[in-house]
């Protein structure tokens, strides 16, 4: 595990950036995991920036977000569609059949996961997966308790999130919510992964789960295991591993 830390949230963002881009130039045909959240708005807009100033060919390049909303109309501005689509998608042209994303409405989700895994197959697998981490240590939306065995499935979201998001769709109580996520055992198959972070907020969560114990309990620890990992995080979500590294 290699651990980089920028001086601020501006270098992150720009640092972050070139990672995507990076492998996007280093393999024309790249299969990219993104993913949603503060944390990775500030990196897409400067991918954007920078392929507005200077474009390379991203005709083959594939990109899907990690994560997505269930049962909520991909229109709704949270859904994971619409963030990476408006943050990035649609300002580097990517062709529409090469961003691959589960669809937020079905009457078969178990269907959707397989589909969506096998699509990611079919173009050889992904190279890089740019992974945030909740408050609680979700990845993906894998909450606490999730097997490392896990593969692609409708997980509960955190109560934090889903009650954001209720309050933004004036959806009740009652309305089922979720997220279909890439299971930990997908997000550790991708050949490159870098778990991302900033802010000051994430400074004890970065603490657990870099040098905390491998559990199921935190799921980013698992990222631990993972033999080419990157931690990109700024100096604020750094703060609390300094006398560890
Ligand atoms: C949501 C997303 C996750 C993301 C997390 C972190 O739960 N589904 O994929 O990692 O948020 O979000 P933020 O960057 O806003 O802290």
């Amino acid at each position: 595990m290699k651990i980089t830390i920028e001086k601020d949230e501006h270098a992150f963002d720009v640092a972050a950036a070139w990672r995507i881009i990076g492998q996007m130039l280093k393999k024309p045909e790249a299969v990219i995991g993104l993913s949603t959240g503060q944390t990775t708005g500030g990196m897409h807009e400067v991918v954007s920036q920078i392929y507005k100033s200077y474009p390379f060919d991203v005709s083959k390049v594939t990109v899907f977000n990690v994560d997505e909303l269930t049962n909520l109309d991909r229109s709704y501005s949270g859904s994971c569609y619409t963030m990476i689509y408006e943050q990035l998608v649609r300002n580097l042209r990517i062709p529409e059949e090469n961003f691959i994303m589960p669809p937020t409405l079905s009457d078969d989700f178990e269907r959707e996961c397989e589909i969506f895994e096998s699509k990611l197959e079919a173009r050889g697998g992904v190279d890089l997966q740019m992974l945030g981490i909740g408050f609680n240590g979700h990845i993906g939306i894998n909450q606490p308790g999730t097997p490392f065995e896990s593969t692609t499935w409708v997980s509960p979201m955190d109560p934090i999130f889903e009650a954001r998001v209720r309050k933004e769709t004036g959806v009740g109580p009652d309305y089922p919510l979720g997220g279909l996520t890439r299971g930990i055992k997908n997000i550790m198959h991708t050949r490159h992964l870098i778990l991302v972070a900033k802010g000051e907020h994430k400074a004890d969560i970065i603490e657990e789960a870099l040098f905390g114990p491998v559990t199921t309990d935190m799921p980013a620890s698992v990222v631990q295991l993972h033999p080419h990992c990157e931690v990109l995080l700024d100096a604020a979500a750094a703060s609390k591993i300094l006398n560890r590294i």
